[in-house]
């Protein structure tokens, strides 16, 4: 956390023409500057900068804010990133927060490993462009395959010598310690020696989204097939492979500038599609894609390439990882190489332009493509057919969007011969059981922090809603502007469209609840406030608010970045589906903070009722007794009213 004093001096020393101007070139016009908008494409300046007000806004796309807000969105950075950023432009030092003895202990511990790691890169690259082994083996190799020494560069690939610990030794003669050579995974330590762990093979340095080295990838040059191909950093503080996609770095802007992403499986793929012009190009590493993966892809752009090799069994067998991109709302296409070809080898056959016809030509929109690859396995085969059909709605029922769902039910309806209706039915089936089952995994979560309170003594629990808040007021933030359906009690049935706002706003105010937590309530006010007045509020309004204290948390919970609430990060099994899975998150998340809210008060009478009991006053007893069963009741009947005012 950034301290407090450190971003008003931001604040206070940016110019916000500087700080534009490093992108976009900007003429005086009267009191302003006008230039081109640089997120979005256009042949006259719509794009202004106010230097007194501190902000930008472009009169074309509706963008705008202050310097920081510029810097998140043009290098799409978090807002503690885009404030470091800012902090190093204008050479002023970053003060963290105060933190306890133990957050520094593994911070210290985190940015050694960093440093080794850096270290590591720049070693791994000496040696293979200035020493004699690195340049026989490792660039002739790197030469041989095709790259060309920019892109080597560029991502900063290298080699590391096949003597045991010359790594090791070098990083420990220049004063690393060893110990963090292991734990970033650099270094093996066994009992008696210790050795490289990359030694003999060259290296693709893997880059967080920031640009530093998080670990590496290090691929053997013998053809002995007991060696492994690959060897791979190992997990640690600073390198978490579930997070982390190889060439994001690098790829980011185009992805953004495109409005599209290819995922390839490999190393050399990136490199390759990369060499060839195609910057938008990330790889999974090998793995199917995570949860965190596909979001982060999602900060950049919804819509996402796959390119396979020509293997139907491996493609097969990663359709059902697919299911997961849907779900998080991104559109997905697959595109299909030659028989036997991979990103790296087809690149090399081809010129760019051939290349760029190639996937205007070949590729096909996901579902379209399943479908058609399970419908040639089950032609004449009913029972087949039947399981195929219910396959593909699975796969539609993931999609959070009921428009797009609906467009796929029609074509799929058509490609497969069947009713519109039968396909509705299905997929209604399959999101009904999903709800079921998030709302039971919700259920069990909540037990277990039911049992983990009712162990403590009553005396020493002292809860609070802090969590469930944040979560609400996230919600808020990022969706309340977005649809949410109720049912519709004046007509007994059907439905009505409400905002998330105004959900949240009732549910809450219609129990009489309020925050606790300064921040939070105070947005939650203005929202009901502005509700009141009639009157939409948007995300630049508290991100620009007057209050720094709202400005910072605002910021905070709405880069996309941000984790999940602590409890439900804990319990690791709940995948969390957001935007368009509202409908059963929204829901969700209100029912725990009221389910937190009388656990609270149930907690609070069971202590009073032990202190009448120990002053023998029988007749407060027994009315909070009463009470007692009211909120316990009260509890039962919670999610059961919620569940009947909400549809799934
Ligand atoms: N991989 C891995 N460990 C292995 C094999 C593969 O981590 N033992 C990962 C690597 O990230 C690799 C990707 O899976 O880049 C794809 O594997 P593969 O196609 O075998 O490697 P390529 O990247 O294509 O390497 P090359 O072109 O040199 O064969
Ligand atoms: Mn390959």
């Amino acid at each position: 956390m950034i301290d407090h004093n450190t971003i008003s001096r931001i604040f206070d020393t940016v110019e916000i023409t500087e700080v534009i101007q490093d992108f976009v070139t900007l003429r005086k016009r009267g009191a302003n500057f006008m230039g081109l908008c640089p997120f979005h494409n256009e042949k006259t300046p719509s794009f202004s900068v106010s230097p007194s007000k501190g902000i930008y806004k472009c009169f074309g796309c509706g963008r705008g804010g202050n310097a920081v807000n510029f810097i998140m969105e043009h290098e799409h950075l978090s807002y503690p990133e885009a404030l470091k950023f800012l902090a190093g432009k204008y050479n002023i030092e970053v003060v963290e927060k105060e933190l306890t003895a133990e957050e520094i202990q593994q911070q210290n511990e985190r940015e050694s490993m960093q440093v080794v790691t850096s270290f590591a890169q720049k070693y791994f690259t000496e040696a293979l462009f200035n020493s004699v082994e690195g340049m026989a083996v490792g660039l002739s190799y790197f030469k041989e395959r095709g790259f060309r020494q920019e892109i080597i560069k560029k991502f900063q690939l290298g080699y590391c010598p096949e003597q045991k610990d010359a790594f090791t030794k070098s990083a420990q003669s220049a004063g690393y310690k060893l110990d963090y050579l292991v734990k970033s995974g650099l270094s093996i330590r066994r009992e008696s020696h210790t050795f490289d762990r990359f030694s003999g093979r060259i290296i693709f340095p893997i880059h967080t989204l920031s640009g530093t080295v998080a670990g590496f990838g290090g691929r053997t040059l013998k053809s002995d097939q007991k060696v492994a191909k690959y060897v791979n950093s190992p997990e640690s503080d600073i390198y978490n492979k579930s997070k982390t996609l190889y060439g994001i770095y690098f790829a980011k802007k185009m992805i953004a500038a495109e409005d599209k992403c290819f995922l390839v499986e490999g190393y050399t793929d990136v490199l390759a599609m990369f060499q060839m012009g195609i910057e938008n190009v990330v790889a999974s590493s090998g793995t199917s894609l995570t949860p965190e993966q596909i979001r982060l892809i999602k900060r950049f752009t919804p819509n996402i390439t796959i390119l396979y090799d020509g293997d139907e069994a491996g493609i097969k067998a990663s359709l059902r990882g697919i299911d997961l991109i849907l779900e998080e709302g991104l559109n997905v296409k697959v595109l299909m190489l030659p028989e036997g070809e991979d990103p790296d080898s087809y690149s090399k056959k081809v010129s760019p332009t051939q290349m760029n016809d190639f996937i205007v030509l070949n590729e096909q929109d996901f579902i379209r493509f399943k479908t058609r690859l399970l419908i040639d396995d089950t032609q004449s085969d009913p029972v087949k057919r039947a399981n195929m059909i219910r396959e593909i709605a699975r796969t539609i029922s993931v999609i959070p969007d009921s428009i797009t769902r609906s467009v796929y039910i029609r074509e799929c309806s058509n490609w497969l011969q069947v009713e519109e209706g039968v396909l509705y039915m299905e997929i209604n089936r399959a999101r009904r059981k999903k709800a079921e089952q998030n709302y039971l995994r919700l259920r069990k979560v909540e037990d277990q922090v039911i049992q983990r309170i009712s162990k403590k003594q009553p005396e020493t629990y002292s809860g609070n809603t802090e969590t469930q808040e944040r979560e609400i007021i996230r919600l808020l933030l990022n969706y309340g502007n977005h649809k949410f359906r109720i049912k519709n009690i004046e007509r007994k049935s059907g439905e009505k469209n409400i905002t998330v706002a105004e959900f949240i706003v009732n549910e809450i105010t219609n129990d009489e609840l309020k925050l606790d937590n300064p921040v939070f309530k105070q947005i939650f006010e203005e929202y009901q406030h502005h509700l009141n007045e009639q009157k939409p509020l948007d995300q630049k309004y508290f991100i620009n608010h007057p209050d720094q204290s709202i400005r910072d948390k605002s910021a905070e919970l709405l880069s996309i970045s941000y984790d999940l609430s602590k409890i439900w990060r804990k319990h690791e099994n709940y995948i969390p589906t957001e935007e368009m899975n509202l409908q059963e998150i929204l829901p969700e998340t209100l029912i725990a903070f009221k389910n937190e809210r009388i656990k609270i008060a149930i907690l609070d009478i069971q202590n009073r009722i032990k202190q009448a009991q120990e002053t023998n006053n029988l007749e407060q007893v027994e009315e909070l007794q009463e009470r007692f069963i009211i909120l316990t009741n009260l509890k039962k009947q919670l999610s059961k009213d919620l569940g009947d005012r909400i549809i799934l």
